[in-house]
């Protein structure tokens, strides 16, 4: 294939200082007959070679307009991260403890996208976080959660409690799991807890059912139309022909999910119709120092057993031979689990964690809003270059790119999504109502709490392996690698993802790119002068309201 020379091309650059040619520019085009877009707006693997000095991050760059028959409302956002882990929109919440708890994961993925549940808490806290996740908003409720006739009140209210559950309204079922009533929750209460469920619970004849084969093709439809006819009635057992439980759908629910039908981007579920749900995992090591796959094992086998939709092997440092090796054990074990993996910076990191078996890895060192890395250890690559270089090796290895920190606007999605297949962002959501934390009130403001998963407190509260260190040495003093901070509180993260989609739906409809795909191959990159990075900002004027 013939290959068009560009002028800014590091090749011909040197062919030129060589041969001490002095070709006026403009003939330079119009002998090779190049189009000037092409010269000053190149594709990802011109631009990024011929900056391959100087690494960009980006504010550095900006992206040229492309012909256009698309508009931004029509763009597709679908993304692929795994095989059997599609996301609606490219975001994910990060794993930090200021940042991604259920609430935030229940709120990412009903917009489309993806929360990963932090580590810094009990793993059975972690547990119950995903059962959170994963039991939100059902359709119908393949395996509800059930009390025997036998159990006592109190049993139930202390299982409430253990679990954390949000409802109190449970089937009651014989030994043979077939219906014997339903407990409702104005009888789950203490001044009733020496009582027998059978006591208190709803008898069978008054239970409204449904037989799975009456539920038909569209069980959301069905019901709601039970609904609607069964006056007060919230809730629907269904049943067998031998009365056996096989599921519950709730009125709520059914509500949900009709409006969400209607919505363009669909809430992120898997295959039985369950919210999607990340969570980190920690390279955990033992006394001795050794990579303690037994505990890696039983605890990402728990995670599996509740339903989790993918784990991440979150470090500072990815590429790494506990890292890697973290990846082996769960893949071994695990050989269907999509495993995020990271974070580096190199293609030989991508490389290296793709071969130990991860689907997806994170890229950034030191990009993120809290990170001192960059500081601290002198290390860690400006984001856009950082993905340019990985992005080659992950198509090479058939792996996604997750772009993760250093997002301040949605433009710079739009940026990270011409090389990545999705963006992770800490900063921009931990300001959300959604996010763990008390709101703070400073002069006026609202404020919520951010910090780095490498900050001295977060290291305290478990993260400390995630930058190498031993839980145990955060007792003395260790260098931190983030920083503790406030958010200002922006409110839902219906609210912040409805500004960052638009933003991206935007970008899309400006290159022409119908869908992620074409954003990737289409995208014309040109550096921007600090004069440029001036005026790409409301410049000269006295802002009254801000864009948002
Ligand atoms: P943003 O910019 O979205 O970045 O706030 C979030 C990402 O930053 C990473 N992270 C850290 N990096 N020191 C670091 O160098 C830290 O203490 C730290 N905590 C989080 C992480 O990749 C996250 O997704």
């Amino acid at each position: 294939m013939k290959r068009r020379v560009l002028l800014a091309d590091p090749l011909i650059q040197i062919l030129l200082a060589k041969t001490g040619a002095r070709w006026a520019f403009s003939d330079m085009v119009a002998t090779r007959n190049i189009h000037p877009d092409e010269t000053f707006y190149q594709a990802a693997d011109v631009f990024f070679a011929a900056n391959h000095k100087v690494g960009l991050t980006f504010d550095d760059i900006t992206l040229a307009t492309l012909y256009s028959e698309i508009l931004p409302r029509n763009t597709q956002l679908d993304s692929t991260i795994a095989e059997g882990l599609r996301l609606n929109i490219p975001v994910i919440s990060a794993d930090m403890d200021t940042v991604t708890e259920s609430r935030m994961a229940i709120a990412m993925a009903l917009n489309g996208g993806l929360g990963l549940i932090h580590y810094n808490m009990a793993e059975r806290d972690q547990l119950s976080q995903v059962s959170r996740v994963k039991y939100h908003v059902q359709g119908l409720i393949q395996d509800p959660i059930k009390v025997a006739p036998e159990q006592l009140i109190g049993d139930v209210l202390a299982m409430i409690e253990e679990k954390r559950f949000g409802f109190s309204t449970f089937p009651v079922v014989d030994a043979k799991g077939r219906l014997v009533g339903l407990l409702s929750g104005h009888v789950v209460k203490p001044r009733y807890a020496a009582k027998k469920v059978i006591e208190a619970l709803t008898p069978r004849q008054q239970v409204q059912t449904i037989t799975k084969k009456e539920l038909g093709k569209d069980p959301i439809a069905r019901a709601d139309k039970f609904f609607t006819e069964h006056l007060g009635i919230h809730k629907l057992l269904v049943v067998d022909d031998e009365d056996h439980l096989h599921g519950l759908i709730t009125m709520s629910d059914v509500e949900r999910i009709t409006q969400e039908r209607m919505a363009q981007f669909k809430p992120a579920r898997d295959a039985q119709f369950r919210l999607i749900c990340g969570a980190a995992v920690s390279a955990t090591r033992n006394a001795f120092g050794e990579l303690d796959r037994e505990r890696i094992l039983n605890h990402a086998g728990a995670l599996v057993e509740r339903g989790v939709d993918v784990v991440a092997v979150s470090t500072a440092h990815g590429h790494s031979k506990g890292v890697g090796d973290t990846v082996k054990v769960l893949r071994d074990a695990f050989p269907k689990l999509p495993i995020i993996a990271g974070n580096v910076t190199s293609a030989a990191g991508v490389e290296y964690l793709a071969d130990c078996g991860a689907n997806a890895i994170k890229v950034g060192q030191g990009p993120g809003s809290i990170c001192t890395t960059r500081i601290v250890a002198g290390v860690g690559i400006p984001q856009m270059t950082a993905l340019y270089v990985c992005a080659g090796a992950a198509a090479r290895k058939k792996v996604s790119l997750l772009a993760d920190g250093g997002i301040t606007k949605s433009g710079d999605l739009v940026k990270a999504l011409t090389l990545a297949q999705a963006v992770i962002c800490g900063g921009m959501f931990a300001g959300c109502t959604e996010a763990p934390g008390e709101v703070l009130e400073i002069g006026g403001k609202l404020y919520k709490q951010y910090r780095g998963m490498g900050s001295l407190a977060a290291m305290k509260a478990g993260s400390a392996a995630r930058y190498g260190h031993e839980k145990a040495d955060t007792t003395r003093k260790l260098a931190a690698e983030g920083i503790e901070a406030l958010k200002e509180s922006v409110g839902t993260v219906d609210r912040v993802l409805a500004q960052l989609i638009g933003g991206i739906q935007s970008g899309m409809g400006y290159l022409g790119a119908a869908n992620l795909e074409q954003l990737r191959q289409k995208a014309r990159y040109i550096r921007v002068s600090p004069a440029g990075q001036r005026e790409a900002a409301p410049h000269d004027v006295m802002e009254l309201k801000t864009g948002n």
